[in-house]
């Protein structure tokens, strides 16, 4: 079957996406702000990180609009009020919400988008929804570090970073101060999740 775009549900569920990934967007640079405040650079870089993601995902869904650039499309959604103080909820929330959109919504809009004969579209619903679940297991991760009270200590020996200024040691303890920068502890990660490696 192939489907007029201009009035398929495809066009729909674009506009929907490009909702959801503008909202995910400035949800995560909310977040991105609270970590700061609270001294966690590294959950402030991670929120950040993910928001420009985001945006990437709303470029991609919105140039799939293109042909019906002038016009407004009308979408009901709905969307969740994540509002708290303490970051490791706001962890656990942006997973829920990354898990929704890669184990329900996507794939629902991949598989509309390829009976009205949108394959590209199809596509990408799928990809993002891939990368959705990679941002769901990262949320993930550090929510259990964040609720564990991991995020700074291991009971293992760990090679940690400072984000400031690449100082690299290896202890079970991140340091309080950065011995060569001075920065507070919430610049250090576990080298193994630093998103340039080693
Ligand atoms: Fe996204
Ligand atoms: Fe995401």
């Amino acid at each position: 079957m192939s489907t007029n775009f201009s009035t398929s549900e495809t066009r729909l569920n674009l506009m929907r996406a490009f909702a959801g990934e503008s909202q995910a967007r400035s949800r995560y640079t909310l977040a991105q702000e609270k970590a700061l405040q609270q001294g966690q650079y590294v959950l402030s870089a991670l929120f950040k990180f993910t928001a420009d993601q985001e945006k990437a995902h709303a470029k991609v869904f919105y140039e799939h609009l293109s042909e019906l650039s002038g016009s407004t499309i009308k979408v009901d959604g709905g969307y969740p009020v994540d509002i708290s103080s303490r970051l490791c909820d706001l962890l656990k929330m942006a997973a829920h919400n990354e898990d929704q959109e890669a184990d329900d919504v996507y794939p629902a809009f991949a598989e509309t988008a390829r009976a009205e004969g949108f394959a590209k579209v199809a596509q990408d619903f799928e990809n993002i929804a891939q990368i959705e679940r990679s941002h769901s297991a990262r949320f993930k991760k550090f929510h259990d570090l964040c609720t564990s009270g991991r995020l700074f200590s291991s009971d293992k020996p760990e090679r940690w970073v400072c984000m400031n200024c690449g100082f690299i040691l290896e202890s079970e303890q991140a340091p309080q101060k950065c011995p060569v920068c001075g920065v507070d502890q919430g610049y250090y990660i576990r080298l193994e999740m630093a998103a340039w490696g080693l």
